[in-house]
């Protein structure tokens, strides 16, 4: 599937401009993730694209329980077969699918992708020049961007094996090169 289809089905089923620009954020860390490990980027970046595809309905409905599952049910409808970005999509929420990389990384690239647009909001310069050590130190204050799972941004050499410094900086770049289409630039 190529971008542009990928960004229609974005557009058919999320309704918020808030999970656009997360589901557009997660699509760009787990893209320069990719990069970093050989693995396909287009691919890695579908997961990240569609992993909130049905929070906007499952949210109103209450009925989180379908998160991702819905996800799921919906891509198959739409004819989309990759079964390991399926799986990364319902890696974000359930242990038991984080099976491989793709999948291990959405867990991290979904928070620091979080903490990383809540940065670069409060920042004139936006995304532009964002760098590690402030991002650092907003990952330390609680209190901005509480929903961030910090955890998962914490835990990433255990997850994947980077770095934290070096998962912030790919993840950074990530967001960048996205930036323009979330209006972060
Ligand atoms: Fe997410």
């Amino acid at each position: 599937m190529d971008r542009d289809e990928a960004l229609a089905l974005v557009k058919k089923y999320s309704t918020k401009e808030i999970t656009y620009r997360h589901l557009i954020s997660v699509e760009g860390v787990m893209r320069v993730l990719a990069r970093h490990f050989g693995e396909d980027e287009s691919r890695w970046g579908l997961a990240g694209l569609f992993h909130d595809l049905d929070y906007d309905v499952t949210e109103a409905e209450d009925d989180l329980g379908r998160h991702g599952y819905l996800t799921v049910e919906w891509l198959r409808e739409e004819g989309f077969e990759d079964e390991q970005v399926l799986n990364a999509i319902l890696g974000h929420r359930f242990e038991e699918h984080q099976t491989d990389l793709m999948s291990k990384a959405i867990v991290h690239a979904d928070a620091v992708a979080g903490l990383l647009v809540a940065s670069a909001l409060v920042r004139p310069e936006k995304a532009d020049g964002m760098k590690v050590s402030s991002v650092k130190k907003k990952l330390k204050e609680k209190s901005f961007a509480p929903g961030v799972e910090r955890e998962h941004i914490r835990n990433v050499q255990e997850g994947i094996g980077l770095e934290l410094d070096e998962f912030l900086a790919i993840s950074i770049t990530g967001v960048q090169e996205v930036a323009p289409e979330i209006g972060l630039a």
